[in-house]
C-alpha cells in the first residue's frame, strides 16, 4: 500500500500553479501504482485552501479519474482540535485524507474508542427483536469517514517531534495501516517529514519505504526510529532531537 502526505503546493518551499502542483502529483501517483501489489490501497492527505476556491483538493480529485486502474473509495475527513479563521468564517477545522484502490485490496474495519450509546433500533433477527447493542460486534463505534477521535498533534504529547511543522497523528496513520495492510507487508510514503508512516510501520509490524526532500527530516526519521528501537518512545515531546544525548 501507499500512504502520501505531499506538501500542499508548497513545492520545495516555492508556490507552484495549480496546474504544476497536480501535474507533479500525478507523476508520483503514476510511480506509486506501478510499485503496488495488483491489490492495494493508495491515501492521500490534501488540503483545500478556501480562499482560492477550495484548490488543490478538486483539481487533484479530477486528475486521479484520469488514472486508469485506480477506483475512489472514501474521503475521510479528520478533525483538528485547533482551528483557525476570523469570526465571519466558520472555524477551519478539517483535514481530508482520500482513500483509491487498486485492485481489491483487504480492509479490516476498524473500531474507536467511543462507546455506542444510542439504543433503540430494533431489528429481527431469527424471530427474536434484538436492540442495536446486542447485534453489535464492539461497544464502540466503528470508525467513519469522519474522525472526531483523533488527537492533533501539540507539543504536551510524546509523539510530538520539534521543528516538524506538519507531523500527523501517529493513530490516524496507524489506523490506515491497520485498516489497509498486513503483517509484513509494505508501505510507501514519499514525504517522511517526522516519519510518522515509518513509526506507524514499525510499531504494527510492516515494513516500510520512505525518503524526503530534505535530508534534515530524513535524518529525524531515522533519529525516531531508532529512539523508538531504543526506548519504545514515539517522539521527543518539547526535547530537541539533535540533542547529543537524544533526551
Ligand atoms: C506534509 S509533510 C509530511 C508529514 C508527515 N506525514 C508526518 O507525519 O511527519 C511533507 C513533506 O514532504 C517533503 N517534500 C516536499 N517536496 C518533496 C519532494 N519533491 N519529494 C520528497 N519530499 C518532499 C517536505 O520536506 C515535507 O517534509
Amino acid at each position: 500500500m501507499a500512504l502520501h502526505d505531499p506538501p500542499y503546493n508548497l513545492v520545495a518551499f516555492e508556490r507552484r500553479s495549480d496546474r504544476e502542483f497536480v501535474d507533479w502529483c500525478e507523476r508520483w501517483v503514476r510511480h506509486s501504482c506501478e510499485l503496488m501489489a495488483d491489490d492495494g490501497a493508495l491515501y492521500v492527505w490534501l488540503g483545500a485552501d478556501q480562499e482560492r476556491g477550495f484548490a488543490p483538493l478538486p483539481e487533484f480529485i479530477v486528475m486521479m479519474r484520469g488514472i486508469e486502474g485506480l477506483r475512489s473509495r472514501s474521503l475521510i475527513t479528520m478533525r483538528n482540535q485547533r482551528g483557525y479563521g476570523t469570526p465571519k468564517n466558520w472555524m477551519a477545522v478539517r483535514q481530508e485524507l482520500l482513500y483509491y484502490v487498486k485492485g481489491s485490496p483487504s480492509f479490516a474495519v476498524q473500531y474507536t474508542e467511543i462507546p455506542k450509546i444510542l439504543r433503540g433500533y430494533y431489528k429481527t433477527v431469527g424471530g427474536v427483536r434484538t436492540e442495536n447493542l446486542e447485534r453489535s460486534r464492539s461497544a464502540t463505534l466503528r470508525a467513519s469517514n469522519v474522525w472526531v477521535d483523533v488527537q492533533q498533534v501539540f507539543y504536551r504529547m510524546q509523539e510530538n517531534v520539534p521543528g516538524c511543522y506538519a507531523q500527523k497523528p501517529l493513530a490516524a496513520i496507524e489506523r490506515v495501516l491497520a485498516a489497509s495492510s498486513r503483517p509484513n507487508e509494505s508501505v510507501l510514503d514519499l514525504f517522511a517529514h517526522s516519519g510518522t508512516t515509518l513509526i506507524a510501520a514499525e510499531r504494527l509490524g510492516r515494513r516500510c519505504l520512505t525518503g524526503d526532500i530534505d535530508p534534515i527530516f530524513c535524518e529525524i526519521a531515522i533519529r525516531r526510529l531508532e529512539r523508538l528501537r531504543e526506548t519504545g518512545k514515539t517522539g521527543w515531546q518539547r526535547a530537541d532531537p539533535f540533542d547529543s544525548d537524544r533526551s
